[in-house]
């Protein structure tokens, strides 16, 4: 199975794909995971595209359809967290997958109104040392400030202050949302209300994956 979460920033696409990852053994892809780690660690990569997140931009389309060139596993089902993000992007994620004799399975809309993202985004804390998710509000950690995980310190990522979240929304419209048109054309689009709690937009997620069509 080869998913592709789409959706706005925020609506909980890395929430939902931890979950399912777990459950059914698929690999998570997270673009925006692994860039984080190239910036983190200083490689050419990271040093290309810190610019670049820092602003709310997307990377280059090269830059991307090269990591996930090298990321894409042979065997074993995926789920691409975080791409494609542009038309461009899909179809090179077409043509690499015919290469190999594979197409997606399903995509997932992730469907949020701009006042969640924000609240969302704004509360969203992340662990420094393993990168887990928080929420101040809907998802706290046991012990404020601290990861229940790893006991690593909870920060804000850049991009998460509210002018960056607002740009980031703003270039999800223009640059991501054409592709919703381009995979109902596939029909293999399926819309998910993501205002639902974690738990109850879990059991709609499993839903639709188990759902043979
Ligand atoms: P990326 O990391 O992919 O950012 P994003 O798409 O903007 O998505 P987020 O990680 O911000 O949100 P999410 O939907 O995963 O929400 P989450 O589950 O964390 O990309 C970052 C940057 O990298 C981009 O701006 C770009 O520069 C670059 N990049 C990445 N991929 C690229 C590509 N393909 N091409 C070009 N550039 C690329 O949830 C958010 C918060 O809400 C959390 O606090 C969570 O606890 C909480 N929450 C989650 N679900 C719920 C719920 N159901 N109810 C209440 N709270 C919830």
């Amino acid at each position: 199975m080869i998913v592709v979460f789409l959706g706005p920033p925020g609506a909980g696409k890395g929430t939902q794909a931890k979950l399912l990852s777990q459950r059914m053994g698929l690999l998570h892809l997270s673009t925006g995971d692994i860039l984080r780690e190239a910036v983190k660690n200083q490689t050419p990569l990271g040093l290309k595209a810190k610019e670049y997140m820092d602003r709310g931009e997307l990377v280059p389309d090269s830059l991307i359809v090269a990591l996930i060139e090298e990321c894409l596993p042979e065997e074993g089902g995926v789920i691409l967290d975080g791409f494609p993000r542009t038309v461009a992007q899909a179809q090179a994620l077409e043509d690499m997958l015919s290469s190999r004799n594979k197409k997606l399975s399903k995509v997932i809309l992730f469907d949020s109104p701009d006042e969640v993202i924000v609240d969302r985004l704004s509360g969203r804390r992340v662990c420094s040392n393993c990168g887990a998710v928080y929420h101040i509000k809907y998802n706290p950690p046991k012990r404020e400030g601290v990861c229940d995980l790893c006991g690593g310190s909870l920060v804000q990522r850049e991009d998460d202050k509210e002018d960056v979240i607002r740009h980031r929304l703003e270039v999800y419209r223009k640059q991501t949302e054409p592709l919703i048109d381009f995979y109902q054309k596939r029909n293999i689009i399926f819309r998910l209300d993501a205002t639902k709690d974690i738990q109850d937009l879990f059991s709609e997620l499993e839903g639709i994956l188990k759902d043979g069509r």
